[in-house]
């Protein structure tokens, strides 16, 4: 099971109950009420090992360690608000409103213990228990790549700076067009890496022509501490011959490193098809329209109409600003709806969301957005004056997903 927000508020609920419930005081704290049943030790450390210890472990990308009991319970307070808005795991779209892979938040059970054990009192368990060592895992998830292509030189990040991007252009010196079926980046120092885009260089291939500035051929959105999904066998990337791939990485230091400088070299892995032929992955770009108006209430709704046949594998938002609901469902010729995704946009958390199945949609179908701003002042700023095309192209900017489709009807061809 998937945690909901109502799997959350459920939680929330059996916490106030069990708050009312008797207080035990631990010897040597008597300071702290102890109410929680579970204990870090025995409980809490296995749920945070298996959820959390790829980013929260020594050297990692999060701003703290949460693999020993010294190191975890300072944090009870942040632990409990981040799960409580569901802000980690990092995981922003909500359960039951569409069918997407991968999905990893925490279970109701699981939710309960961390919060149950947060709020009330972080009890430890045995002092002399002895708990594994977890280590930093900084490795290719699907093995070694095919092609490995390391950044050429060293990036560093300022002993004044908290954070960076930098964008490098790479030479795949492929001779001949091939699939590729995955992109994967390999962090050389992955407590900084906080995120990466990696995209085909070559924008003109990328087909779909559009007002405003060609969309990127996103190959991979990278983010620490998730495994490769190689797309589904038969359908893959094309990358021609020749191709040049872009990496813009986002490094971000936490507050341990502050005052230093850091320098890192990561290395992009990409992964071909097995076979000799494929089906293209394409791109359908969705965006606000340029003289977009927002609505009386903090939402602001649009839709964009396929011009083909398709069958939708994939969806992302590109640089959706923060705290915002949007919620994409494809509304058929014929009226009926059916819900694709709705997600929290989360500052850096961007993300490919790969549907369970693919969604099969005929030409003519609306692909409807609806995005509630948080932050009304955002919303007013972006959209209220329709009109004013000097800001059309960063409105345009602001909302924008992208469909990953293939055609319905296509054979296999060679790249
Ligand atoms: C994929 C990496 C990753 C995973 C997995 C992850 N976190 Fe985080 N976490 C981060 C990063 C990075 C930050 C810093 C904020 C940001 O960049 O969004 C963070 C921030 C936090 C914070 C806020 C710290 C502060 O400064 O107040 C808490 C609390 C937290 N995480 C708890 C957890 C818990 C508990 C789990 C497991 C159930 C978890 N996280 C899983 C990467 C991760």
């Amino acid at each position: 099971m998937k945690t909901t927000r109502a799997s959350v508020r459920a939680a929330i609920a059996v916490l106030a109950a069990s708050a009312a419930a008797a207080l035990l005081v631990q010897p040597g704290e008597a300071h702290k009420a102890i109410t929680s049943k579970y204990t870090y030790n025995d409980d809490v450390f296995p749920i945070f090992r298996e959820r959390c210890s790829r980013c929260h472990v020594s050297g990692g990308v999060a701003p703290m360690s949460l693999m020993t009991y010294d190191d975890a319970f300072p944090w009870a307070e942040s632990i409990r608000a981040e799960l409580v808005a569901a802000h980690m795991p990092p995981w922003h779209a909500e359960d039951g409103f569409g069918d997407l892979k991968g999905a990893h938040t925490l279970t109701p059970k699981e939710l309960d213990v961390v919060l149950t054990w947060a709020t009330g009192g972080n009890p430890r368990g045995a002092l002399d228990a002895k708990l594994p060592e977890v280590k930093l895992k900084n490795d290719w998830s699907a093995g070694a790549p095919d092609l490995a292509l390391r950044l050429p030189a060293d990036f560093t990040l300022a002993a004044d700076k908290m954070e960076d991007t930098q964008e490098v252009t790479l030479p795949t010196g492929l001779a001949e067009a091939r699939w590729v079926r995955g992109v994967d980046l390999l962090p050389g120092t992955p407590s900084i890496v906080r995120s990466a885009t990696i995209f085909v260089k070559d924008t003109a291939a990328a087909g779909a022509a559009s007002a405003g500035p060609a969309p990127e051929r996103v190959l991979a959105h990278w983010l620490p501490g998730q495994d490769l999904e190689p797309i589904d066998n038969g359908v893959a990337f094309r990358l021609p011959a020749g191709a040049q791939i872009g990496v813009r990485i986002h490094y971000k230091k936490t507050w341990q490193f502050e005052g230093k400088a850091l320098a890192d070299r990561s290395t992009v892995g990409i992964y071909f098809a097995p076979g000799k032929d494929a089906t293209e992955l394409l791109m359908v770009p969705i965006a606000a329209p340029a003289n977009a108006a927002a609505g009386a209430d903090a939402t602001y709704t649009f839709e964009s109409t396929l011009a083909n046949d398709i069958r939708a594998v994939a969806l992302s938002p590109d640089g959706v600003p923060p705290n915002i609901t949007l919620q994409v469902q494809a509304v058929g010729p014929d009226g009926s709806r059916t819900p694709m995704i709705r997600l929290n946009t989360r500052a850096d958390w961007d993300r490919r969301y790969w549907f369970e199945k693919p969604l099969t949609l005929p030409r003519g179908t609306k692909i409807e957005v609806r995005a509630n701003f948080e932050d009304p002042d955002l919303l007013s700023t972006a959209f209220a004056a329709p009109g004013a095309t000097a800001a059309a192209a960063p409105r345009q900017a602001l909302l924008r997903l992208t469909l990953n489709v293939v055609a319905p009807n296509a054979k296999p061809t060679a790249p």
